[in-house]
């Protein structure tokens, strides 16, 4: 059977142009001038700058620049358009939704067109793949409207959604980020990229058709001066951001202490792993996908080619003949696969990346293709001969530009992919499905397709690890996004202390009774702080109990260096994990008694012996958890399934409250554990003798060295380390500090790692629905989607 290249070299193409006329029409209508849709009407057009089309360099319309003012009425609107949109129901929101749908259906072609002339993808794309998808999200999220109040119950809308998207998929990002959200009560102020307002001001109008009630959904256009005025506004409860790793490291800054829930979908640098024994024409087919689709202007192509050195020449020569009969011209034209790039600006940046590997010494392969004379635009381009650490291996081009590296064994391949500080996508090309299915789970990405490439659906949670950012877009997962647990707001406003009883004077004073230094403890061992410190801890009567260790910078360090190095934590069974749980429960309930005068020495609580009861029960809860947080079975439109897997985070700092010392401790390291994440915790910096006194439990428990790293010492100082630590993969803080909770989220942007933090709310310990609950497990966990198509 011929390969599709062969059949290609014996084709000829005349030209196939859609027709822009209709699309042109629309503008003239608006005499090319937008101004913002705000409360289901529009402003004057004001302060305007061109939307032009990157395929010839023509101006298409003038777009307004929003002021604060306009962000102003829009949040207003949107927030007084709230309550009535939920109580609309569930059934009401489906119904306005699914009119959204068919009408994103029925004028499938404008839009598609409008995508086209607007932003330099080819109609191929804009009408195959764009517009299909960005319809099924509004019939999905319809779905999810109507079930919530069944498989939402514990679960309210957050309220006002600041939404803000890139220009590589102007409409499809507009439905990835609107649908959700009106599914689940929110309204939204939604801006768009500078280059690309189109598509979202058509779909202004057919919210209106839509019957979309006024101030639900709110456009605003302008450039990142807009999103940042978005971003700072104390009227939006949620941002929702795609774009790049840089502005979605401001925005994580900008949102610090702001109580602001936020999910960010960054760049990536996507491995494309290809194995000696894939298919490797069909794997050159999903090369092309991966990475020329829409000009490589995809924050998950496939752009770090990893070929099996024993393949390596052979995949090479097809892959450079498969370039060679791409078609790049007109993206009107129906049988172009490259448009054109959306800005010269691009164009400048992906030249000086191709310029930089040449001046490296790499070899840059382009098919001898004719350029059009105006518009922005860059040929098909494979390097090869880059070593793993070069510019162009690491950073994110975000242009057609594919570089290429071989490796020898599956450990290697898994190592290259993992050799960058981003995690969106993934790529495994073999025929055993038993070597994908090994190696998937190892990439640290939030989305591995197996034998196919740059799949996406509405049913199906997308979004990052590490620098790509956190958050899932789509499916289930991505629905909690939108949504806050019921159990927050019943959160009291202050620390739940409880009530005092009297407590007896420390029973000796004698230095040399007992030797009543705590250590820290690490990697499994009682270790002593490096500085050499110790702080005194005294009683509720004010008696002093016991000394313990001041924990600084490099026992942090070396804390989080033992938590890495226990990563058999990670691939140990949930069986097991639940059985550690439970033998530590069953410990603690041995020595139920001496913890209990540990807690009303310390704490002056009147009945201790609960806090110990409930944190043996908290444990038993999370053991029970552990082999039951199971993940999902996607159904997307494919022969196939994508398997949503519940992975660990990683390693996670963890600073404990200082009510409830045990109990608090307990139910923030137990979800941790119970799904294999490692964890160096910080226990109540006011009351840390329960959680030094735990050594010894954990000792005679079977828990692994370095899954459970306790460093006392100072909660901001520590807390301080542990968020601008690079390897640390979350942080949560609850011990009440609003301040010191800002702080975590701020430092947290050097490498945007996950955080969950109380701020100075309080949180009742002993409520299983505040402190329990698949709310925390979604903090101790990422969704991974796999995609496994079947019979192709
Ligand atoms: P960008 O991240 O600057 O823009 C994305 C959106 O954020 C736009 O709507 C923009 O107006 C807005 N924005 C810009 N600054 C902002 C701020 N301070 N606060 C709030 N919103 C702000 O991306 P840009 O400049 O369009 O592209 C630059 C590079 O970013 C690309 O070359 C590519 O490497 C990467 N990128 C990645 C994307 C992805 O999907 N992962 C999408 C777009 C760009």
């Amino acid at each position: 059977m011929p390969t599709i290249n062969e059949i290609l070299q014996t084709m000829d193409y005349g030209p196939a142009p859609e027709s822009t006329k209709e699309a042109q029409a629309w503008l003239d209508q608006h005499e090319r001038r937008f101004g913002l849709f705000i409360d289901n009407a529009w402003t004057p057009a004001a302060d305007t700058f061109a939307s032009v089309n990157p395929a010839d360099g023509k101006e298409l319309a003038q777009v307004s620049q929003a002021t604060e003012q306009d962000i102003d009425r829009a949040v207003e609107a949107a927030r007084r358009a709230q309550p009535a949109w939920v109580a609309l129901g569930g059934h009401g929101r489906a119904r306005v939704m699914y009119s959204l749908a068919r009408l994103l259906q029925k004028h499938a072609r404008l839009f598609a067109v409008i995508e086209t002339l607007d932003n330099g993808k080819t109609i191929r794309e804009t009408r195959d793949a764009d517009l299909p998808l960005a319809a099924r999200h509004f019939y999905h999220h319809a779905g999810w409207a109507q079930l919530q109040s069944e498989e939402f119950a514990d679960y309210r809308a957050v309220g006002v959604v600041g939404q803000i998207v890139p220009w590589n998929f102007p409409l499809l990002m507009l439905a990835w980020k609107i649908a959700p959200a009106l599914a689940a009560g929110n309204t939204v102020v939604f801006k768009p990229a500078e280059f690309t307002s189109l598509s979202a001001l058509l779909f202004a109008e057919i919210c209106v058709q839509a019957g979309v009630p006024a101030g639900v959904v709110n456009i605003v256009t302008g450039d990142g001066r807009v999103g940042e005025a978005l971003v700072k506004h104390p009227g939006i409860d949620k941002l929702a951001f795609t774009g790049s790793t840089e502005v979605g490291r401001l925005i994580r800054q900008a949102t610090a202490g702001s109580g602001k829930k936020l999910s960010l979908e960054l760049g990536g640098k996507s491995p494309f792993i290809v194995f000696e024994d894939a298919d490797l024409d069909a794997a050159v087919e999903g090369l092309v996908d991966s990475i020329w689709f829409n000009q490589g202007q995809v924050c998950c192509a496939g752009s770090r080619l990893l070929v099996q050195e024993s393949v390596e020449q052979r995949f090479l020569a097809k892959l450079r003949a498969r370039m060679d009969n791409l078609r790049l011209g007109s993206p009107t034209d129906k049988s172009m696969d490259i448009g054109a790039l959306v800005d010269p600006i691009q164009r400048q940046r992906i030249e000086g990346l191709v310029e930089a590997a040449r001046l490296e010494g790499c070899t840059i392969y382009q098919p001898a293709c004719e350029l059009p004379a105006n518009g922005s635009w860059f040929p098909p381009t494979l390097i090869t001969g880059a070593s793993t650490s070069a510019g162009i291996a690491q950073t994110e081009v975000f242009g057609p530009v594919l570089v290429a590296m071989s490796f020898r064994t599956p450990v290697e391949a898994v190592q290259l992919a993992n050799n960058t500080v981003y995690g969106l996508a993934a790529c495994v090309w073999s025929e055993s499905i038993s070597l994908a299915l090994d190696v998937a789970p190892q990439i640290k990405a939030g989305v591995v397709w197996i034998n196919t490439a740059n799949q996406f659906d509405a049913a199906c949670g997308f979004g990052g690890y590490r620098e790509s950012g956190f958050g899932r877009e789509g499916g289930k997962e991505g629905m909690f996004e939108y949504m806050t647990p019921l159990s927050e707001d019943a959160r009291p406003a202050a620390p739940v202390v409880e009530a005092k009883g009297k407590v007896k004077a420390s029973e000796s004073n004698d230095p040399f009774a007992i030797d009543r230094t705590a250590k820290l403890y690490i990697g499994g061992k009682q270790a002593r702080p490096d500085g050499a410190y110790s702080r005194a801890i005294n009683g509720a009567n004010g008696a002093f109990l016991a000394d313990v260790g001041e924990g600084n910078r490099k026992d942090i360090r070396n804390a989080v260096e033992a938590a890495h190095k226990a990563s058999g934590w990670a691939k140990a069974t949930s069986h097991n994990r639940a059985q550690v749980l439970y033998y530590i429960a069953e410990n603690l309930a041995v020595r139920a008694e001496e913890f209990a005068a540990r807690l009303a020495a310390m704490t002056g609580a009147k009945d201790p012996h609960k806090e110990v009861q409930a944190s043996i029960e908290r444990l038993f809860y999370y053991a029970a958890w552990a082999d039951k947080y199971d993940g999902l079975a996607h159904q997307p439109p494919m022969h196939g399934i994508t398997v949503a897997l519940n992975e660990p985070v990683g390693v996670i700092g963890i600073i404990c409250p200082n009510e409830a010392p045990l109990l608090g401790f307990i139910s923030l390291v137990a979800p941790a554990l119970a799904l294999g994440n490692r964890v160096v915790v910080v226990p109540s910096e006011a009351h840390p003798l329960a959680a030094t006194d735990l050594y010894q439990v954990l000792d005679t428990s079977d828990l692994p060295g370095g899954a459970l790293n306790i460093v006392t010492g100072s909660a901001d100082e520590l807390a301080k380390t542990l968020a601008s630590h690079s390897d640390v993969d979350a942080v949560w803080r609850h011990d009440g500090s609003a301040e010191g909770c800002a702080e975590v989220e701020r430092l947290s942007a050097g490498s945007l790692k996950r955080t969950w933090v109380g701020g100075a709310k309080g949180r009742d310990w002993y409520d299983t629905k505040q402190a329990g609950g698949r709310a925390v497990l979604g903090h101790a966990s990422q969704v991974k989607n796999v995609w496994i198509p079947y019979g192709v």
